[in-house]
């Protein structure tokens, strides 16, 4: 059957005390990434960018997987005679899964609840955080079928993994465990899948104690000077700082300042300053 899914919501937005949860929902193909999820994750993803019921973002998968990759029927097969089609669906690919996530403006956080493969790495990796059940599967599976892992998947792959893991996993399509993604750096950590859910939403609430529009300048200017020389990124960072202490609505450095020098009511190597 090509979609069985064609009456649901492709994915579903639930918000839940500053969490945007936002599901991947075609949990009888495995969550695969088809046309109907890439547009809608790109209008979800402008959306919520400012939306105030979004305070971090949370991209996780329905039922047993987190997303079984490009889905090979509807995304490779059926574009294989209709370039333009196809040059269009996977210009929107490109766009949701690392062009607006890579640099959101709010927090990230990629919870891989089971089977995640090829394609589906690229938003993991675009995400600011990932957490995986230790039970999670992994894969480039790429390789298993006769690609080579495209989209930008050996890009991201290769600016997280150390090059021995990178090219082992990409070269065997060996399937991997969220432990072992956790050891390996692909992912912040792994814990029980029945404590997934309570960790994600626990770390969630740690990013929403701070200064956003300082997070988001914190977290952008990393990956931008990242890609910088020393001196290039000391200059960037410098402006960054200097922009953002201008624009910041909640003149934080300020307040932190004082609540730390004169009200000594907080202990900025411990924790935030009281928003
Ligand atoms: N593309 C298209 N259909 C898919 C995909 C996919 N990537 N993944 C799963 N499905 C479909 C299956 O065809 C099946 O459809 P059907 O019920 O109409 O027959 C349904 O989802 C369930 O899949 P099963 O294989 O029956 O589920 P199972 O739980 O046994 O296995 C697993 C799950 C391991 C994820 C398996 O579905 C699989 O190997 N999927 C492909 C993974 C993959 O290699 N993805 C591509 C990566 S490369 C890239 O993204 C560019």
């Amino acid at each position: 059957t090509a979609d069985t899914n064609t009456n649901e919501e492709p994915v579903t937005v639930t918000f839940e005390d500053g969490i945007a949860w936002v599901t991947l929902n075609r949990p009888a193909k495995r969550n695969c990434i088809n046309p109907a999820i890439v547009y809608r994750m790109c209008d979800i993803l402008n959306d919520l960018e400012s939306d105030d019921r979004c305070k971090v973002l949370v991209l996780t998968g329905a039922g047993d997987a987190f997303s079984a990759g490009m889905d090979l029927r509807e995304y490779f097969r059926a574009t294989d005679d209709k370039p333009a089609e196809r040059l269009k669906l996977f210009r929107a690919n490109g766009q949701w899964q690392w062009r607006q996530l890579r640099h959101y403006a709010k927090p990230t956080i990629a919870m891989v609840n089971g089977w995640c493969f090829g394609g589906a790495f690229t938003p993991v990796i675009a995400c600011d955080l990932a957490i995986a059940a230790d039970d999670a599967t992994f894969g480039l599976s790429e390789i298993n079928w006769g690609i080579i892992p495209a989209g930008v998947v050996n890009r991201a792959v290769s600016q997280l993994m150390r090059e021995r893991d990178g090219m082992y996993y990409v070269m065997t399509g060996e399937t991997f465990s969220g432990k072992r993604a956790a050891e390996i750096g692909l992912v912040n950590e792994s814990v029980p899948l029945e404590d997934l859910r309570a960790r994600t939403t626990q770390l969630a609430k740690v990013l929403m104690e701070k200064n956003p529009a300082v997070l988001r300048t914190a977290k952008v200017s990393y990956r931008i000077a990242s890609e910088m020389t020393w001196e290039q990124g000391a200059d960037y960072l410098m402006a960054k700082h200097a922009q953002s202490v201008i624009e910041d609505p909640e003149n934080g450095r300020n307040v932190g300042m004082s609540q730390f020098l004169d009200d000594k009511t907080y202990r900025p190597g411990l924790g935030s300053y009281k928003r």
